[in-house]
């Protein structure tokens, strides 16, 4: 069993904080300088763990091993939300380095090859889980020619400015990675609430997102009366009251929706608005339910153009994220690991949060694990986990990974 270093750990996941520090928590969204300093960071991190360091050229951050045989991905993300906490992503990535490290360390694990991986933009800054999107190869050129940013930067401007355009992109290789193990923070309350420090994740959520348009007239707020005015917030506020009203019944048990952004044009007191954008997001694990609450958008839709002041119109926003199960072999090594480390202290779990880990799914067999979040809080700065929670993670993780390689002829992944 190898035997991982909690000082280093903890030491790499301080000094990654600091890259881009605000208060507790840390702004480096994806392509930013500071996310690229964090990425050049990571690259030595990984080199002088004895891995082969490259930033592909969508910013992707691989640590290929130079040990021979199948190897065994590990990683998350290093960017972060607009406004992010310390641990979404950046924990996957330390855990990463560190069991390179640990394997490498012990004699009985030296010979096993495990490559490191920070995906890029796996929060949305241009689109949700790009860098795994391009490892996979479904990142079409329409979605990414499409790719802007809510201040108008376009991906391609990104690349360019990050020094990244022009360089190639690595691919996902079956005939060289067994599968993929990526370790996040839960970001919800249920492992803290249930006294558990582990999850084991059997789905991640699949996602949609819709962009609702409302055109009516801007006009003066004094003088426009009220029946002459076609109010595009004021539609918008009727279809947000419908959307909490209706859903409810079209909804499964842990269906979420969310209604995270609107732009109001022109945003003044004194103007009746005459243009708004909304964004709808649910998630789900099951497709039928997102087909549901899909269709039910739709219908509000309609009936608020039946209304008849304000046009409305729906779109597809950003591609979808499909829901995904976990794979079982893989699972199972990562239970019999938490069983060891944490006696009836770990659960099955789905995951509300998508993760680059079921992107990376389609071509390639993966598993997830989970520490718990202090509070239930993420994306946002009050982000936290405890110290100790943190080290059994890696353990268990590391504990994982070399019984997935070291081959337990019952539980290979049999690619
Ligand atoms: C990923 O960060 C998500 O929003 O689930
Ligand atoms: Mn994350
Ligand atoms: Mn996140």
């Amino acid at each position: 069993m190898p035997g991982i270093d909690a000082e280093r750990l903890l030491s790499d996941l301080d000094t990654l904080r600091t890259i881009g520090a605000q208060g507790r928590g840390v702004v480096r969204p994806a392509f930013s300088a500071k996310d690229m300093e964090a990425r050049r960071w990571l690259a030595e991190k990984f080199a002088d763990a004895g891995l082969e360091a490259t930033i592909d050229g969508v910013g992707n951050v691989y640590g290929r091993s130079r040990k021979a045989g199948k190897a065994l991905l590990v990683g998350s993300h290093s960017d972060t939300q607009p406004t992010g906490g310390w641990l979404d992503g950046a924990l996957g990535v330390v855990y990463a380095l560190e069991v390179v490290r640990a394997l490498g360390e012990d004699p009985a694990t030296a010979r096993l090859a495990v490559d490191a991986i920070s995906f890029q933009d796996e929060e949305s800054r241009f689109l949700g889980c790009l860098g795994s999107r391009s490892f996979v190869g479904t990142l079409s050129p329409e979605q990414e020619a499409g790719a802007v940013d809510s201040e108008g930067t376009t991906l391609a401007e990104a690349l360019e400015r990050a020094g990244l355009a022009g360089r190639p992109r690595l691919r996902a290789d079956p005939s060289r990675q067994a599968g993929f193990l990526e370790a996040h923070i839960e970001q919800g309350p249920h492992l803290e609430d249930e006294a558990k420090q582990i999850g084991v994740v059997t789905t991640i959520v699949g996602l949609r997102n819709l962009r609702i348009v409302f055109r009516g007239q801007q006009n003066h707020a004094g003088t426009t009366m009220m029946a002459r005015r076609r109010d595009a917030a004021a539609a918008l506020f009727d279809f947000a009251a419908a959307v909490n009203r209706e859903f409810p019944r079209v909804a499964a048990a842990r269906s979420v929706w969310t209604m995270g952004r609107v732009r109001v044009v022109p945003n003044a007191p004194s103007i009746v608005p005459g243009y708004v954008e909304l964004d709808l997001q649910f998630r789900d694990a099951d497709e039928a339910v997102l087909d549901r609450l899909e269709a039910l958008a739709a219908r509000l839709v309609v009936e608020a153009n039946a209304r008849g002041t304000v046009a409305v119109t729906l779109e597809r926003s950003r591609a979808p994220i499909a829901a995904t199960r976990m794979n079982e072999v893989l699972r199972k090594h990562l239970a019999i690991a938490a069983q060891r480390h944490a006696p009836e202290r770990w659960v099955e779990m789905p995951s509300g949060a998508f993760h680059d880990a079921g992107v990376v799914s389609a071509r390639l067999p993966a598993a997830m694990l989970f520490i718990p979040s202090v509070g239930g809080i993420s994306h946002d700065f009050a982000e936290d986990s405890r110290r100790e929670d943190i080290v059994l993670g890696c353990r268990v993780l590391a504990d994982a990974a070399a019984s997935i390689l070291g081959s337990d002829p019952k539980l290979s992944t049999g690619v």
